[in-house]
């Protein structure tokens, strides 16, 4: 199984990672299959299991749930958790909500936030409960944000974003996930950690690994479908098509033709 430590020793040794979301225990074979680095449960189960329009209705008992099923499935890949919408507003919650996530399976769990999560990160990986922070354009905020939004497109909230991840770093985070912000932004990032894998969605082609949404990349998405996304089934065939296509994803991401200029937010700071 691939753990942390394994994920660090492939950004030290410039080994891109693959990673997508995952729910249920037949997919999570399929990725196992196509040997994907890491699997992601994420609260995007509330749009693309429970058909919600955002992740705010998801409960810790849904993630527990999806978990627990992934792991059943695969026995290779990193699995980390999101801990959902406001379940990690105190330090209590936080504890006892990851102590639950980690008990269904999970390797890590992921928050969502910026520098005001560093005690809450202290703490957790004080407990033994490794922590990736999710930061740039954060779902569960979307009603702050008034949208979903690129993020970080000015010289200013850049540099916003990178101290919320010097901070995030500093109280032991030990993976940053970076959501739709421009490519410039997200190489800073990568190169400014050399212990911390960052991962990226919308964030370019020079984070240590890459992630997307199952339903996205399987072309499964029937409403807006964002920038940073490929249909990677678009070009299969035949009964073996979905593990192809999770196979082309790892081999796209591992030799850098994912995310092309294409799926990337090129913006001058
Ligand atoms: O919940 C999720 O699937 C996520 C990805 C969009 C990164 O957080």
């Amino acid at each position: 199984m691939i753990s942390l430590s394994h994920l660090k020793k492939l950004k030290a040794e410039g080994r891109k990672f693959s990673c997508l979301t995952c729910y249920d225990s037949s997919m999570a074979k399929a990725l196992e299959v196509a040997k994907i680095d890491s699997i992601l449960v994420g609260d995007s189960l509330g749009m693309t299991i429970q058909g919600h329009d955002s992740t705010l209705p998801v409960e810790v008992t849904d993630m527990a749930y999806h978990t627990a099923a992934v792991r059943r499935g695969n026995s290779h890949a990193f699995i980390m958790t999101d801990l959902p919408f406001m379940s990690y507003a105190t330090l209590n919650d936080a504890l006892q909500n990851s102590k639950t996530i980690m008990q269904a399976g999970a390797q890590m769990v992921k928050l969502e936030g910026g520098a005001w999560l560093s005690e809450t990160v202290e703490v957790l990986t004080r407990n033994g409960i490794p922590v990736c922070v999710h930061l740039g354009l954060t779902p569960q905020s979307v009603h702050v944000f008034g949208g979903y939004k690129v993020q970080a497109r000015t010289r200013e909230t850049a540099d916003q974003l990178i101290a919320d991840c010097q901070a995030v770093v500093a109280a032991g985070a030990a993976l940053l996930l970076l959501e739709c912000v421009p490519a410039q932004v997200g190489k800073e990032i990568s190169e400014l950690f050399p212990q911390i894998p960052v991962i990226g969605i919308g964030a370019g082609a020079d984070t240590d690994g890459q992630v997307l949404v199952q339903q996205d990349m399987l072309g499964l998405n029937f409403s807006h479908v964002a920038k940073f996304v490929r249909n990677f089934m678009k070009e299969q065939s035949g009964e073996t098509a979905i593990v192809d296509a999770f196979k082309a994803y790892h081999a796209a991401v591992l030799d850098g033709s994912f995310p092309a200029l294409e799926q990337t937010f090129q913006i001058e700071l």
